[in-house]
């Protein structure tokens, strides 16, 4: 256990060799051993309705389901220190105050240790003899969030402490709350009973709305405060709070101003002696003061305390028991056992709305990146997903554009950004089909869901996903390839937007009507959309319409293999000038890794060795010790035919950081070409538990993945940014579990296509799937890695890849053996793939002769019959 020295009041980062924490992975906790980490190091809680950000020193707030419009407790941005409003407790000890989390006062700990949890944070913080830790969690089902707090002194004389608690409200309406003082330093109101015990924070209630929040300790407790200027002293900040450096409670009412809730409890501990009870903090709404009463006098038990933390347990063992692996990277393993899987969760949750870069504040929930995010978390929450997918689905409008953004509150499209970002109709597809293979209901595609602008209009879900496609079939450009709109994936590559007007936005200016920029990263994920959505109609025994869609598909792949290849790789765009947007002729900005990931993905380049040409160029231009950079060489300078990618300095962002999401992609395309090491490397290369040996600089928490890491052009490379809420937590579960793990969900049963590196003897995955446990035992005795050569069921041999669907029943043992070539067992991961007895780059660079048509004929998309 880290100590941190009684004379060194902000302890040297230099001082320690490089690690502010380790990995219990036995007990699903990253433990910090000092608070001073490099950045404030984030977790959540909550799992329904009730969401806290906690830091590990207590920092961060709390909300119930919209962090904008029902902010309970408050936070400053940006702030100096930049952590600094949060759950606080300070202890005064004879005079020296001090809190377990060493913030806000910092006063030298004897001994500090935050374990980040699943859903739950535990500081502990000891000072001359007393230690005292605070556990944050919210019960499952609940809207309450509880600090347990126990005090104990271990010294060897009686001592006599107070503690004071510190919760700081937010006036509900987080923007308003922080913009609007005329009327915001009028509003506050509070209530206290149970003579200080219970505060309830009561602004705008009489009026027009139902919320109350009760900040409450579950002890008798000795005064209480309300009003900020009591207790901080209107010229101190928190680490000089006046009411805990004085010692007693000024039983102040906030009448306007800055309301708060603080509790004085005063404690004696005999050597030895321990006491524990908890301050909650609880949204109670339409059930007002009664039910906050209520819910006091519930978790007055410790008992209750104890047993809604162990529910809270309860609740992750059994989401994690659905995917659990041992092999021999350690990395990987608590990575895709514990740390991504809740990532994933998080992302569920919170979408992109907040974290300690997102102020919640801001974006709504985004139409790409929540369809992405369901591939990480369909395994766990396969009913919130369908659902997730159906509100999707209602915001895609009748001619298949999709609002970029709906608020979740009321589940309407953002009208402010709009549509026309033209990849995003497509990811529906890819969502969709993931829920269908991962659950077998197929009654989803039947589900009525109107259009955002013709509510009325009959149609299901299949419809919708028929019309992303069409949408991007029916607007292509010069080269044949799908027009852009105003972004593809990267929001930064705005090809139609030509600003010059500092204050308006690269995303929504500029006009995308009549314009002839294309993409070739959507032309990739296309052709990737349309393989999945004609094996959903194989599925289904909807042949025609499965031979229509790969006609389709057919088609694009010819505009690719034609058009869009580079001589080395393939483009990124034309574009609106139809000029070659990451060309070896560019200056600058000459190959990027979206399109590489994509059309390989889509199945292009399979059989004319430019899959593996174009993962060659990656790894030769693109790929870093710290990730395979977005873009090379990076913009200079800005450029108005490209916008927003160019206005990031070198190695920022879009404009060539490591932009963490893409390089998972580049991992699946590695193991499409059955190269388990590339794929590894890939892999290991962005993940946070790899990265903590170099965490000064890496900076971010080293247990979740962080969106963008400095790449090679920066002036601070590797330096990641924007941790938590990333699409690469469910881009990166998938390559763990699928592309390397190789347990691929589909149709008819569970796929087993790993894809290791040679050197990895076996490995281990338990799988709950459709109800059935499997125990997966992968052996790799010729080092192979990939092409499953023999497949065992409960002893019994099967031929091919393909688990059958067993009924529900205990776990079955699976038996797996790799090596095969795999023309020897014709197992094909996707279709189109490379055949594998082919060299890999014989074939003709130029495709010639190809037809230059916008919205051709054959294979057209269109309305399909309903499921019935
Ligand atoms: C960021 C993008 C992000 C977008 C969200 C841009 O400024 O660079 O990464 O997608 O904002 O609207
Ligand atoms: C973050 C955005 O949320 C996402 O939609 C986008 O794909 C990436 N940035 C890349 O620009």
């Amino acid at each position: 256990m880290a100590r941190i020295h009684p004379d060194v009041p902000t302890p040297k980062l230099e001082a320690m060799a490089g690690r502010f924490g380790v990995f219990d992975d036995a007990a699903r906790e990253y433990v910090i051993e000092r608070p001073d980490t490099p950045l404030p190091w984030l977790n959540y809680l909550g799992q329904d309705e009730l969401f806290g950000l906690c830091t590990n020193t207590g920092g961060g707030y709390t909300f119930w389901r919209d962090a904008r419009l029902r902010r309970l407790t408050r936070y400053r941005y940006n702030d100096v220190p930049l952590d600094s409003v949060g759950r606080y407790v300070y202890v005064n000890d004879g005079g020296t105050v001090w809190n377990p989390g060493w913030k806000p006062t910092k006063t030298p700990l004897d001994r500090y240790e935050c374990r980040h949890g699943l859903g739950y944070t535990r500081i502990l913080g000891a000072k001359d003899g007393i230690e005292a830790e605070l556990c944050f969690f919210v019960p499952p089902g609940e809207n309450v969030e509880i600090w347990r707090t126990t005090v104990r002194n271990s010294g060897a004389e009686a001592k006599d402490l107070s503690l004071f608690s510190y919760a700081e409200f937010c006036l509900y309406e987080a923007l308003n709350d922080m913009t609007n003082y005329q009327r915001t330093y009028s509003i506050g109101e509070v209530e206290v009973e149970r003579a200080g015990a219970a505060i309830f924070h009561t602004t705008e209630h009489r009026e027009r709305r139902e919320h109350v929040t009760l900040f409450g300790c579950t002890r008798e407790v000795a005064g209480y405060d309300t009003s900020r200027d009591t207790f901080v002293g209107i010229d101190n900040g928190l680490h000089e709070a006046a009411v805990p450096l004085a010692g007693h409670a000024g039983c102040s009412i906030a009448h306007g101003w800055n309301p708060i809730g603080a509790h004085q409890v005063d404690l004696h501990l005999e050597p030895g002696a321990e006491e524990t009870f908890a301050f909650v903090l609880a949204y109670v709404d339409e059930g007002g003061t009664p039910v906050g009463l209520e819910l006091l006098d519930r978790y007055s038990e410790p008992a209750s305390v104890d047993e809604a933390f162990a529910r809270l347990g309860g609740f992750w063992d059994d989401l994690l028991s659905r995917f659990q692996v041992e092999c021999p990277d350690r990395h990987v393993e608590r990575m895709l056992d514990t740390w991504n899987q809740y990532q994933c969760l998080v992302t569920f949750n919170l979408s992109r709305s907040a974290s300690l870069f997102e102020t919640g504040i801001g974006r709504g929930m985004g139409f790409r990146d929540s369809n992405q995010d369901i591939l990480g978390f369909v395994h766990l929450i396969p009913d919130q997903a369908r659902q997730r997918i159906l509100d999707l689905a209602a915001t895609q409008l009748a001619d298949g554009t999709c609002f970029h953004q709906y608020q979740p509150l009321t589940r309407e499209g953002n009208t402010d950004i709009g549509g026309g970002f033209n990849d995003d109709p497509l990811w529906l597809v890819v969502s969709t089909c993931a829920y269908v293979k991962e659950t077998g209901d197929t009654s989803i595609l039947g589900e009525a869901v109107g259009y955002a602008d013709a509510p009325d209009r009959e149609a299901d879900l299949l419809h919708h996903l028929e019309r992303s496609l069409s949408y991007t079939q029916a607007r292509r450009g010069p080269h044949g390839l799908p027009l852009i709109g105003h972004a593809d994936w990267n929001d930064c590559l705005n090809l139609n937007c030509f600003s010059t007007e500092p204050n308006e936005s690269f995303q929504t200016a500029g006009d995308v009507e009549g314009s002839v920029a294309e993409s070739v990263m959507i032309a990739g994920l296309f052709l990737y959309a349309a393989r999945e959505l004609a094996g959903l109609y194989r599925h289904l025994g909807r042949t025609d319409d499965a031979e229509r869609v790969e006609r389709a598909r057919e088609e694009m792949l010819e505009a690719v293999e034609a058009e869009a290849w580079d001589g080395d790789w393939y483009l990124r765009a034309f574009d609106a000038e139809g000029r070659p947007v990451g060309s070896h002729a560019c200056d600058e900005g000459q190959i990027f890794v979206e399109s590489q990931a994509w059309c390989v993905l889509g199945g292009a380049g399979a059989d004319n060795g430019r899959a593996r040409r174009a993962l060659g160029s990656v790894s030769r231009r693109l790929a870093t010790p710290d990730g395979i950079a977005l873009v090379q060489p990076t913009y200079s300078r800005y450029r108005v035919e490209l916008g927003e990618i160019s206005s990031y300095p070198p190695g920022y962002k879009e404009n060539g950081s490591v932009f963490c999401h893409t390089n998972p992609w580049i991992t699946l395309a590695w193991c499409l070409l059955d190269d388990g090491a590339n794929a590894l490397d890939t892999y290991l290369a962005i993940c946070p538990s790899a990265r903590e040996e170099r965490i000064e600089t890496y900076r971010c928490e080293p247990y979740v993945y962080a969106q963008t890491i400095a790449g090679p052009d920066a002036a601070t490379p590797g330096e990641a940014k924007n941790s938590w809420l990333t699409g690469t937590a469910a881009w990166a579960f998938v390559s763990g579990a699928q592309g390397l793990l190789g347990i691929v969900p589909d149709y008819d049963g569970l796929r087993i296509d790993p894809c290791i590196p040679g050197p990895w003897e076996s490995f281990h995955v338990t799988r709950r799937f459709r109800g059935t446990v499997y125990e997966i035992e992968v052996r790799n005795p010729d080092g192979v890695g990939h092409g499953v050569s023999s497949l065992a069921v409960d002893g019994r041999t099967v031929e091919g890849n393909l688990l059958p669907l067993e009924a529900d029943a205990g776990p079955v043992a699976v038996g797996v053996v790799l090596g095969s070539p795999r023309s020897a067992a014709p197992i094909r991961r996707v279709a189109g793939r490379r055949d594998p007895t082919r060299p890999a780059t014989v074939g003709s660079d130029d495709v010639e002769g190809r037809p230059r048509s916008a919205g051709a004929a054959v294979g057209a998309v269109g309305e399909p019959p309903s499921v019935g």
